[in-house]
């Protein structure tokens, strides 16, 4: 009888050890093919949100465009996980060393990307110039990152 008591706890400890061995690399951190890819499927994805902004926002449609513009606020926000140190280069990525050099800078300029669609979500209806106002607040924060953090493409 003990003797099977002694077998049973083996069987579980050996399951529970399975199980963890199973469950780690789930848990660990993403891979470097995981992080370039991951953020340039979520910049690509924020450039059509925006196309998208812009087409509801001249056609009236304020209530569908300030919730993408929300969306888009929290992209930026998770974007600016998606650039630890060991994410500088491969898988065709295009963002510049520089990046690491003024992590700060580059960090600022994505926050106030997120900060300025919420600023845009609550002011682009009353705006005199609603696609002026896009530009200014929307598609000048791209420019602004790209124009020193992107490689030319
Ligand atoms: C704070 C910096 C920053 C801001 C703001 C920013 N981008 Fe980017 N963007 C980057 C960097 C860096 C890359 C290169 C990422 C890579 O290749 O690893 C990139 C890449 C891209 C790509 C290419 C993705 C691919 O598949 O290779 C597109 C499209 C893009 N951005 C669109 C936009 C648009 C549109 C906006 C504004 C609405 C924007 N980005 C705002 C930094 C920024």
């Amino acid at each position: 009888m003990l003797i099977n008591h002694i077998i049973n706890v083996f069987k579980y400890f050996f399951c529970i050890l399975i199980f963890v061995l199973l469950s780690l690399p789930a848990n660990s951190e993403m891979s470097v093919e995981e992080i370039i890819k991951g953020r340039k499927a979520l910049f690509s994805k924020n450039y059509s949100t925006a196309k998208r902004v812009q087409a509801l926002a001249s056609k009236g449609e304020f209530d569908k465009a300030k919730s993408l513009m929300i969306e888009m606020s929290e992209n930026y926000k998770t974007l600016l996980e998606y650039f630890p140190d060991n994410s500088k280069e491969g898988f065709k990525t295009e963002a510049l060393p520089l990046i690491w050099e003024n992590k700060k800078e580059f960090n600022d300029l994505m926050k106030k990307a997120s900060d300025d669609m919420i600023k845009l979500s609550s002011l682009f209806e009353d705006a005199d110039d609603v696609r002026a106002t896009l530009t200014q607040m929307m598609w000048s924060n791209c420019k602004a990152c790209h124009s020193k953090f992107r490689a030319p493409h």
